[in-house]
């Protein structure tokens, strides 16, 4: 082999260790992963479990997401929905209730759709708060809810959708004024020094 050759094959060789390093980063980058549960030591993924129990993800209160949310960017995510749900005005039930001013309604208020009794004993209207909840993991905001599906796991992604959700209605109603614990919540994060 000529010297030249070894010489050509090692530039290659540290060409693709760059290039693994430079995917492997842009992977596992927590700022572009869409799923915020699991932290990441030293560019590798923890699984949730290791570091369940440790402080939890700071998300941003629903007002102040709200504020500057794009609803023009809510059909995007309301697409998968629409499967199950009507947004619609005279829109009907499919699989899950028409949702065309569900936002200030009382939680399992349709009389012509069967909810699941987890839901039925759930006091309270669908407010910001209650539907950044749900949507953000169904399944663990209404324990035994028959609402087949996991959730949308991005903050901007649930106010752009529920900022649309707002207009859906006769009468919409106005996006909510973040509270004094909201501000407070917000100072309290960033003076920690976390992103
Ligand atoms: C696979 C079908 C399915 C998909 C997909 C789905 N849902 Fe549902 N949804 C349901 C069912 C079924 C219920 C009734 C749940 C119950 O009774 O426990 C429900 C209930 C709801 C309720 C409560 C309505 C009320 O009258 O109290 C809201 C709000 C809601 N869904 C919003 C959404 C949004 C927003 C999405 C998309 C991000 C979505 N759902 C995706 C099936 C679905």
């Amino acid at each position: 082999m000529s010297n030249s050759f070894l010489i050509f094959a090692s530039v290659l060789f540290a060409a693709f260790l760059g290039l693994s390093f430079i995917q492997i980063t842009k992977i596992y980058d927590p700022e572009h992963h869409g799923d915020h549960h699991g932290k990441v030591v030293y560019g590798f993924p923890v699984p949730e479990f290791v570091t369940a129990g440790a402080e939890e993800e700071f998300v941003t209160p629903i007002a102040i997401r709200l504020a500057s949310a794009n609803p023009a960017l809510g059909p995007k995510n309301a697409a998968k929905c629409t499967t199950c749900h009507a947004f619609e005005q005279g829109g009907a039930a499919k699989l899950g209730p028409a949702l065309w001013g569900i936002v200030g309604r009382d939680i399992a208020a349709d009389d012509g759709f069967a909810y699941s009794g987890a839901l039925m004993g759930i006091d309270g209207v669908w407010d910001a708060e209650a539907l950044d909840g749900f949507l953000l993991k169904p399944k663990a905001w209404a324990p035994g809810t028959k609402m087949g599906f996991a959730g949308l796991s991005d903050e901007a992604d649930r106010a752009n959708l529920i900022a649309w959700m707002f207009q859906q209605a006769d009468a919409p109603l106005a996006l909510p004024e973040p509270s004094a614990e909201d501000l407070a919540a917000i100072e309290a994060h960033e003076a920690s020094g976390e992103h």
